[in-house]
């Protein structure tokens, strides 16, 4: 691999905190910051990495979701519609309907960051395949797999991948689980990592909750190659999440995290609330439209939600070490974390 190594990555994170000043500062603070560009439509993503461009001139990543076949079930949309709708009402929103387009163009995507050869490119939720592997090399890229089990992370370098993300079950937000069932991509950071880098021979990246110099050093004792932290950084001043959701973060310091499904279709990490207690029992009784269509359908009540100042109705993603966040700069949290990690150590 020809791109430099560092060992505190901020790792992608989509949506709301995705955006160009955060990744540049991590990366210009001695970190690899990465972009969580999933939900962008392609000229948005491109206009982000020509930003970051602009604010560093060191290497960073992008990170898509791997797409993943669905279909669409009128009677599971017609329920979850019938359980959005108060949420909507409260809000005085249109009642909730499937969009005609519920998630990016992936293959224009990976267009653009084959185009604009960033120089590291990431997945989730999938194997993006070693002919998509194979594309970005050409390009001067390193890539990035996540894997939540050891079959994953095996498959994912089959395909070539040049380093693996071990997500770990603390970690916040979806699970980049693609093979097997819910609970087999399950497993905590420290029982993960060990076992990802004896089955493979690239990098492997520890992430789930690493929030400090403590949890830096437990990800380098394990093998890891480096250390991703999400969660860390959803309180830097550079993270632009609505004031709702941050003062949510902050009032949910202490208090547990769940898995919920509810949101987007796919298990996610993050703080209980109203939406989440409202669908607890769809969720468990598997009633859910597939990915993305409920993500698709919450958007507008997520958008809502924020811009009124609503916690109740926001997705708010967080990890198990959520109370070891702190607001700071970024380039503070980067080096609070790379206090942990011991070069020769
Ligand atoms: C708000 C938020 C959004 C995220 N979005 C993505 C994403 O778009 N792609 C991805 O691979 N992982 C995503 N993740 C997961 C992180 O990349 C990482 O695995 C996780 O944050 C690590 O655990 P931690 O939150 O305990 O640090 C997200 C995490 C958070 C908190």
């Amino acid at each position: 691999m020809t791109a430099p190594w560092p060992r505190i990555w901020l790792a992608p994170m989509g949506g709301e905190a995705a955006c160009a000043p955060l990744v540049a500062a991590v990366c210009n603070a001695g970190g690899l910051g990465w972009l969580g560009g999933a939900y962008m439509a392609p000229a948005k993503l491109a206009q982000t990495v020509d930003a970051i461009r602009t604010l560093t001139p060191l290497p960073f990543g992008v990170n898509l979701f791997c797409p993943q076949p669905w279909a669409r079930d009128a009677v599971r949309e017609a329920a979850f519609a019938a359980a959005l709708a108060p949420f909507h009402a409260v809000l005085g929103l249109a009642p909730p309907a499937v969009p005609a387009q519920c998630e990016e163009d992936f293959e224009a995507q990976l267009a653009v960051l084959l185009e604009r050869r960033v120089p590291w490119v990431g997945f989730t939720f999938g194997d993006p395949g070693a002919a998509h592997v194979a594309a970005l090399h050409a390009v001067g890229a390193s890539v990035v797999g996540t894997a939540t089990n050891v079959p994953e992370a095996v498959r994912l370098t089959a395909s070539g991948c040049d380093a693996i993300v071990a997500q770990g079950a603390e970690a916040g937000a979806h699970r980049g689980s693609f093979l097997g069932p819910r609970d087999a991509g399950l497993l905590g950071t420290l029982a993960l990592v060990p076992q990802v880098v004896d089955a493979v021979t690239v990098p492997v990246v520890a992430a789930g909750g690493i929030a400090d110099a403590r949890g830096v050093a437990a990800a380098q004792a394990l093998g890891a190659s480096a250390a991703a932290a999400g969660t860390a950084f959803l309180l830097a001043d550079e993270c632009p999440i609505s004031p709702a959701y941050r003062a949510a973060l902050e009032a949910g310091q202490g208090h547990e995290t769940v898995l919920t499904a509810a949101f987007s279709g796919r298990w996610a990490r993050g703080l209980a609330n109203r939406f989440t207690q409202a669908t607890d029992a769809m969720v468990a009784r598997g009633e859910l439209p597939d990915f993305p269509i409920p993500n698709a359908m919450t958007r507008p009540l997520r958008q809502a939600a924020g811009q009124a100042g609503d916690a109740g109705a926001l997705s708010l993603w967080a990890g198990q070490a959520l109370t070891l966040a702190r607001r700071a700069p970024a380039a503070d949290i980067v080096r609070r974390l790379a206090a942990g990690w011991k070069e020769n150590g």
